[in-house]
């Protein structure tokens, strides 16, 4: 089997997803909206069993951290205090010939690339520092000096015949009340963090949480991204697993470290190879953060960001505050305890954000793999995804080896035992062999065959998808094998 290079992966990915149900394009009949996707039947509980795995660890497994589910709509100020009305956007570019939108800092971050693979690292070292400085400025102008210096052309007309970089607000907005006359905009929420700090008071004082406690939640966003690209990693309507942690002030750099170094070993526990992970941790902080790293993963197009972790101070919280009028404090009745003079602050935060989007990405990626299995001149293959087992969509096939003989329905009671505990599968079209391999393709753990001898001995072969070694076993402990291997309980003790 010919090996494939790192793009080629990257489309085999993708189309293997759409293949066997796990992403489809939205809306393909109509030929699609450009960066929104759907999850098929597959990818749902793949994306399912992603949630849970990060809500039991956060939720579950810490009992000073709570979850919620607030709405998508919020009210208009809220975005103001966050800052993200005036703040949020890219600089932008448009190419006059083929009328296309760049992000300005993107084309430039591209030529960094290029500089850097041709060996000219001291051109593409300048070149960032003086992308960083114009950013930093928020200097304009200076980015369209760049782009003209470094002779950056458009990658579909070919020219350099460039607009004036402009701010671009990433936002949706849309009208709320049924009148045309008096109905106000509103957002949708560009970041799920907002609903965690808009009800920090609410939460605080109906869970009587102590500090230091957190806000965990999951939802959607939505962003209307200028350049979006490589498949669901940059969509315009996303989820994202976030947690807001509220700290004393002054203690927030123990708990950045706690958190930078909990999060990656939530990600390792899953089996994925260590090396395929980095921190980059950022140079250059936003206005509130005082410390800021991301989880990078290294997908076919290079490291990029999965999560990140960012000390936020009481940026929001005071924001929020001055906005709303309301008092977002904390009285902390150990401060006074321990004899100090003072109880009330607003609390400091640590935030991790992970997109679950690209979190399913990173799964599908590091699983996937096109096995040779050519044995002298017989040549065969296969494509497995090596899930881990508790994010696998379905956790056994049940396969009678015939259609025939009592065997059908001996492998039907076996499937309405485990169907209580388990997402299954029955299957009996096609050889064994063909379907185990589709089995193999969406991650399957565990294939249980029935054949002649089940009905003799109530035994029954099961077969571990990533060995594919095969294993008599009695029926009475299937239950223990799978259990053993999905259940929640040892992934949790490790991450
Ligand atoms: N509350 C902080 C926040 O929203 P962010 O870095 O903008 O920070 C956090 O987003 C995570 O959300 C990213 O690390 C990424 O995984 C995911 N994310 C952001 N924009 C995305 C998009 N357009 N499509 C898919 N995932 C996205």
């Amino acid at each position: 089997m010919a090996k494939t290079n790192n793009d080629e992966q990257f489309k085999n990915v993708i189309s293997h997803a759409k293949e066997y149900g796990f992403v489809f394009q939205s809306s393909e009949i109509y030929d699609g909206l450009s960066a929104v996707y759907d999850y098929g039947q597959l990818g749902a509980e793949l994306k399912n069993n992603i949630k849970t795995y990060w809500w039991k660890s956060m939720v579950q497994m810490h009992e000073n951290i709570v979850g919620i589910d607030s709405a998508i709509f919020m009210h208009p100020k809220v975005w103001k205090a966050s800052g993200h009305v005036d703040g949020f956007s890219d600089p932008m570019i448009d190419n006059k010939d083929s009328n296309k939108r760049y992000r300005a800092d993107q084309l430039l971050e591209d030529k960094i690339t290029r500089y850097e693979k041709d060996g000219k690292t001291d051109k593409a070292a300048k070149l960032q520092a003086d992308m960083d400085e114009a950013l930093k400025a928020e200097n304009l102008p200076q980015l369209k000096v760049l782009i003209e210096e470094h002779e950056i052309a458009c990658p579909v007309s070919g020219t350099k015949n460039w607009t004036d970089v402009r701010q671009f607000n990433l936002m949706f907005s849309t009208q709320f009340g049924a009148m045309a006359e008096g109905a106000e905009e509103v957002y949708l929420r560009p970041e799920t963090a907002q609903g965690i700090f808009v009800n920090f008071l609410n939460v605080q004082k109906s869970g009587r949480m102590k500090i230091p406690f957190g806000i965990a939640q999951i939802g959607k966003a939505f962003r209307n991204e200028v350049i979006a690209r490589q498949f669901i990693m940059r969509m315009r309507e996303f989820e994202q697993m976030e947690m807001q942690f509220f700290v004393r002030p002054g203690e927030e750099m123990k708990w950045f470290e706690y958190w930078k170094e909990a999060r990656l070993k939530w990600h390792t526990a899953l089996g994925t190879d260590p090396v395929k992970y980095k921190y980059h941790d950022h140079a250059k902080l936003a206005h509130y953060a005082n410390a800021a790293t991301d989880i990078e993963f290294e997908f076919p197009f290079g490291f990029k960001e999965v999560e990140g972790i960012h000390s936020r101070t009481d940026f929001d919280l005071t924001q929020h505050q001055e906005f709303s009028g309301k008092k977002m404090q904390y009285f902390d009745n150990d401060l006074n305890a321990e004899g100090k003079p003072y109880g009330n602050y607003i609390p400091y935060v640590i935030e991790t954000s992970i997109g679950l989007d690209r979190m399913f990405l990173l799964t599908m990626i590091g699983a996937f793999e096109e096995q040779d299995l050519s044995e002298g001149e017989k040549t065969d293959s296969r494509i497995v995804l090596h899930l881990h087992p508790c994010l696998a969509p379905i956790k056994a096939a049940i396969l009678p080896l015939t259609k025939k003989d009592g065997l059908p329905e001996k492998a039907k009671t076996i499937m309405d035992n485990l169907k209580l505990d388990y997402n299954v599968v029955y299957e009996e079209k096609d050889s064994i062999g063909k379907r185990y391999r589709r089995q193999d393709a969406i991650g399957t753990p565990f294939c249980i065959t029935i054949d002649h001898q089940t009905l003799e001995d109530d035994t029954v072969t099961i077969r571990h998808r990533d060995s594919m070694e095969q294993q008599r076993i009695d029926i009475k402990d299937l239950e223990q094998l799978i259990a053993n291997k999905v259940s929640w309980k040892n992934l949790l003790r490790q991450s």
